[in-house]
């Protein structure tokens, strides 16, 4: 594929990550059920574990976290932003937890919009992803495709050690400005993952376990599976739609505000034997357990602490600090002794998120026998 290269012509991308950042701190942008609600911890009466000395500790894609959080990619791009992803870096550096960077689109077409990338190098978060869309790695309508080349700068804009290639199809085919085109993804992926290391991420709407077979095939370390229970990017492109009075794509946006797979059954159906990331829609450190607790490697939060990271880097920390120490309660009080083992007292699932689970196998296997 023809690789088209600029050195301008970032300015919508980076109008666009403003007004996602605006959109989330302003309006109500989330799923109508947060499922993590239905998954259940049982309590132990008896737990002979201290809070003090739940070791929180995980190794994952070789690196080693003080705790098993990701502050996961949201923003970039854009001098604006700048502040944001320095109070994540210095947070996650402090604290020893994972981060990632929003879509480094922009500041990959336009050199002077790297500043707000570049600030995460001034820190040493242990884990750090980069960020590209897996829609560049194809040939949109603006011609530009993204490959190894491009993966490589992002990287080392941010000192990366893995790069995050967001799947975000929902949003791009309820947006104004879309990228709709998808065919030939998979085998760009596959591709890309043969020269860098690529964990493939979800925005909102989950991976089933036909995509995470076919990420595993492509050759990606992990699976971030970004699931539906907070931000859904449909909610935030129907308020983009509506800014530019383009009534159709606020009515497409609107219809397909809940879709998704509930990030806790995403969890589940995508574990094909690679580390799983849970992002989408966690709240707290009890929400972080019930991830680990249905086989996740990393909990992830984005617009749960966005607001923090837009005051201060001392507001996010006192936010990530409370964090920690709910999901040490939360795995003393189950009897718990370490993070890496959490999976072994799985979470149950309740009503709505239990029947979804069960039904998501089940009607497959329904239509097999029935034809
Ligand atoms: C303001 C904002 C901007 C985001 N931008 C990106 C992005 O550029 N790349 C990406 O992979 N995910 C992006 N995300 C998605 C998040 O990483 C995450 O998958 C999603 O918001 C679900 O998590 P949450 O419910 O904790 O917000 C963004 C999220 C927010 C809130």
């Amino acid at each position: 594929m023809k690789r088209k290269k600029r050195t301008t012509g970032g300015n919508l991308h980076e109008e666009r990550k403003v007004d996602h950042v605006k959109i989330c701190l302003e309006e109500d942008v989330a799923s109508s059920k947060n499922f993590w609600d239905d998954v259940y911890l049982v309590h132990e009466a008896l737990p002979e574990v201290d809070p003090e000395d739940v070791d929180l500790t995980v190794e994952v894609f070789g690196r080693k976290l003080a705790a098993p959080i990701i502050i996961s990619g949201m923003t970039g791009g854009s001098e604006s932003v700048t502040r944001i992803n320095e109070n994540i870096a210095a947070v996650a550096e402090e604290l020893g937890i994972a981060m990632g960077v929003g879509s480094q689109r922009a500041a990959l077409l336009d050199a002077s919009l790297r500043g707000s990338f570049k600030v995460v190098k001034e820190h040493s978060p242990p884990l750090v992803l980069a960020n590209i869309g897996a829609p560049q790695l194809v040939k949109q309508n603006d011609g530009v495709v993204f490959g190894a080349e491009e993966a490589i700068d992002a990287m080392e804009m941010v000192g990366a050690h893995l790069i995050a290639v967001h799947l975000n199809f929902l949003q791009e085919m309820v947006q104004p400005e879309g990228d709709r085109k998808t065919d030939g993804v998979w085998e760009a992926l596959k591709g890309l993952s043969q020269e860098v290391p690529v964990v493939a991420k979800e925005t909102g709407a989950g991976v089933s376990r036909k995509a995470a077979i076919m990420l595993k095939e492509a050759g990606v370390k992990g699976i971030d599976v970004g699931g539906l229970s907070g931000t859904t990017f449909s909610a935030v492109e129907y308020y983009r739609a509506l800014q530019a009075s383009d009534s159709l794509k606020a009515a497409l946006a609107r219809t397909f505000w809940d879709w998704g797979i509930p990030t806790p059954v995403s969890l589940l159906r995508a574990s094909v034997g690679l580390p799983l990331i849970a992002t989408g829609g966690l709240r707290d450190g009890l929400d972080v357990a019930r991830a680990l607790s249905l086989g996740a490697a990393l909990g992830g939060f984005a617009r749960g602490v966005l607001k923090d990271a837009v005051e201060s880097k001392e507001a996010l920390m006192v936010r990530l600090q409370t964090i920690i120490e709910e999901l040490k309660v939360a795995l003393a009080l189950q009897g718990i002794k370490r993070a890496r083992d959490a999976r072994e007292r799985p979470g149950i699932l309740l009503g709505q998120t239990a029947e979804i689970a069960k039904e998501s196998s089940s009607t497959a296997s329904l239509l097999c026998t029935m034809t």
